[in-house]
């Protein structure tokens, strides 16, 4: 079958692999819709691991349900990409993400589990959702992206009136932005160095105002309705430089999330950070529960995430979607794959 495969550095190669097997239970898909997340920009920045098949965000249709007797071929689904173990304290408190096996063998984000940068892959079954039909393909492969936002929000403890600053308007950053002020925020502001992705955030409604990183009066301007801080602020760039923005921008005794995933080891204004008595967190995935209630959101029309949707691409039009991504400058934020197109 057809699938895209990281070659090296900031290159991918379109190929042939052999199909997944029905092996362990699992259920296997033919995959209709695949999200390009700002993750994989990550590997593929790095070059590294070379032969992964990215593709953690999907929708796909049953081809044969495995185990899972209440699912049937033609079933629509998506999926937990996660690898828990199922027995360790982190998995029995309802918490895989904090399992310590829960990214050695995750779809798409290990060498062990091809994901869905391809025409079919194998899941877990015990991690499997059948989607709702009111639901369409781009949707479904959005729910891990919004559960990663959504799992963000619910740590950040955001009080009716908050004031917000997201850095970093990508996807991820938009979806956290979006569920703070479902959660009753009162001004939500973004930082973004993409001027098109920051406009972009306020026109689709996430933000109410965006700060240009890049300008030279940045941290007055930022501070321009929040003068004594923000009470929570989550860092959504991977970038090391903005955690340093993150801690100096949040009131005395603000949060502060750190979403974004810097693979640099980064100093800090620790100085800043006892003074404030800041509350700094890590958010790191979901749990299954934050998973379905995204799929219930969509299904119940309370979230539009189509319109964060800018293109679907085909398996040969990945590495230019990539090319777009990372440009600093284009206005796309998501762009989906189709490997039947
Ligand atoms: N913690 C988790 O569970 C989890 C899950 C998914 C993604 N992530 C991480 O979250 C981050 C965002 O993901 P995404 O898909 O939205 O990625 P993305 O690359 O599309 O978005 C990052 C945005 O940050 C902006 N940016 C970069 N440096 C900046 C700065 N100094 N100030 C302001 N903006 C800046 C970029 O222009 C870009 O628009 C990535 O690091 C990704 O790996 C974490
Ligand atoms: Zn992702
Ligand atoms: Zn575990």
């Amino acid at each position: 079958m057809k699938c895209v495969v990281l070659k090296d550095v900031k290159k991918f190669e379109v190929s042939k692999m052999e199909e997944p097997n029905a092996k362990d239970g699992s259920v296997l898909i033919d995959v209709k819709k695949t999200g390009i997340c700002g993750s994989d920009i990550h590997y593929w920045d790095l070059g590294n691991p070379k032969g992964l098949v990215m593709g953690h965000e999907f929708c796909g249709v049953v081809t044969n349900p495995g185990n899972r007797k209440d699912l049937k071929v033609g079933d629509r689904v998506t999926a937990l990409p996660i690898s828990p173990c199922g027995h360790c304290p982190a998995c029995l408190s309802g918490n895989p993400q904090y399992c310590p096996e829960t990214w050695n063998k995750a779809v798409g984000l290990s060498l062990t589990n091809p994901g869905a940068y391809a025409e079919k892959t194998a899941l877990r079954s015990d991690l499997v959702f059948k989607v709702p039909s009111n639901i369409t393909d781009s949707e479904v492969a959005m729910v891990e992206p919004t559960a990663v936002g959504l799992h963000a929000v619910n740590l950040a403890n955001i009080k009716i009136g908050d004031k917000v600053l997201v850095i970093g308007a990508g996807i991820i950053g938009d979806i956290c932005a979006m569920f703070a002020k479902m959660n009753g925020a009162s001004y939500v502001a973004v930082s973004e160095t993409n001027k098109e992705r920051g406009a972009k955030s306020v026109s689709l409604k996430c933000a109410d105002e965006w700060f240009d990183a890049k300008s030279e009066n940045f941290t007055q301007e930022v501070r321009k309705n929040c003068p004594y801080g923000y009470d929570v602020v989550f860092d959504c760039s991977g970038n090391s430089a903005a955690v340093s923005t993150a801690l100096t921008m949040a009131r005395p005794n603000g949060t502060v999330v750190m979403v974004g995933v810097s693979m640099d080891t980064i100093t800090i204004p620790s100085i800043v950070l006892v003074m404030s008595e800041l509350k700094v967190l890590g958010a790191i995935a979901y749990t299954k529960e934050e998973f379905a209630q995204c799929i219930k959101l969509m299904s119940e029309r309370k979230i539009d995430m189509l319109r964060f949707v800018d293109e679907i691409v085909s398996l040969d039009g990945v590495q230019e979607a990539y090319e777009r991504l990372t440009s600093g400058v284009d206005a796309a934020i998501k762009i989906l794959i189709d490997p039947n197109k």
